[in-house]
């Protein structure tokens, strides 16, 4: 080391607010049951949680700053625009739970409207993301604690419990994450977060139904980036699980159905192949396709009509004018 002594600075440390870390992420054991059970299918599907490796969380930033990509700029348009009336419902002091906690663009809004939030609780399977997000966020607001959680919040997770006077617990489910879950699937997961959250509430993007038109060209962008998201789940596939997946043998399929009122997106075999996968061969046809996510797409009574089912009260909405997107804050009694 240059000057020859090991030189830190304690005192700046205790400046800083609390992080920390919780690692409750799943196995690579999980990852390879779960991509053969759902290869072996008749009707093969894999989890769209898959997707967000490094790589993957990159590119879906990536969806992000398109211009045929609307969610993301409309939902940060009304974060943007609606910050008080939104801060007002959540209410001062509260703990903020963040499901799904990737780009911090969304959040340092709320925090900026917030009054006195008590700590920030982002939640997200892909660890080295998480990692990076709360650290930047925890050295911008000295003084609030943030407590990373790495879960597959799809599945029940204990929530670090904040000392007594931590205030109400408030989730975010931004990004209309929750189109990715059936309705039975979205009921329960809000049914669980309804409990966890008692006495508090959540705030909840949805993404609103509209001309299909606008919603091919957001899942068939232009430049390919969707495709690319999609795809390399088989590239990750090929390095975590020993896969052998030729990327110039699959297509990426991405198309709104109307009647299911969701996009839906496949990967397709371009031809007759076998592939191993963790020593196993997997047999495609040519045109058979993988599901691998859902994006549904709801009307602000049907998603409304939705969280009084899970045991959520719903209250305010914000929408833009364009009736693209909607945020929805919900009480949980
Ligand atoms: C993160 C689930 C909200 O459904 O719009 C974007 C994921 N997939 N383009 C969405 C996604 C392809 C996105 N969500």
């Amino acid at each position: 080391m240059p000057g020859g002594f090991d030189y830190r600075l304690p005192a700046v440390r205790s400046l800083r607010s609390p992080t920390a870390f919780r690692d409750l992420a799943p196995s690579t054991a999980s990852f390879r049951d779960a991509v053969l059970a759902g290869l072996r299918r008749t009707s093969k599907q894999l989890s769209c949680k898959f997707l967000y490796d490094e790589r993957g969380s990159q590119l879906f930033e990536a969806i992000c700053d398109l211009d045929e990509y609307y969610p993301f700029r409309a939902e940060t348009d009304l974060l943007r625009r609606h910050a008080a009336g939104i801060a007002a419902a959540l209410g001062p002091g509260c703990q903020l739970i963040e499901f799904g906690a990737g780009a911090t663009v969304k959040i340092r809004l709320l925090l900026a409207a917030l009054e006195r939030p008590s700590a920030y609780v982002p939640v997200d399977i892909s660890g080295d993301h998480l990692r990076q997000a709360a650290a930047a966020l925890a050295a911008d607001y000295p003084g609030l604690p943030v407590i990373a959680v790495c879960a597959d919040y799809t599945r029940r997770f204990p929530l670090p419990d904040l000392a007594p006077g931590a205030g109400r617990r408030v989730g975010l489910f931004l990004g209309s994450t929750i189109g990715n879950f059936s309705a039975p699937e979205a009921i329960a997961f809000l049914a669980t977060a309804a409990e966890q959250l008692q006495g508090g509430g959540m705030l909840v993007g949805v993404d609103l139904k509209k001309d299909p038109a606008v919603l091919d060209a957001a899942y068939n962008d232009a430049k390919g980036v969707t495709a690319a998201f999609i795809l390399n789940l088989l590239t990750r596939i090929n390095r975590e699980l020993d896969g052998s997946f030729d990327l110039a043998n699959f297509a990426y399929v991405g198309a709104y159905n109307a009647d299911a009122g969701r996009v839906e997106m496949f990967i397709e075999s371009r031809r007759d192949q076998v592939v191993r996968v963790a020593g196993q061969p997997i047999r495609f046809r040519s045109g058979e396709r993988v599901h691998v996510e859902n994006s549904h797409k709801y009307s602000v009574a049907e998603f409304r009509a939705l969280a009084a089912h899970a045991g959520f009260r719903p209250e305010n909405v914000w929408t833009d004018a364009m009736n693209l997107f909607s945020l929805h804050y919900l009480a949980a009694p």
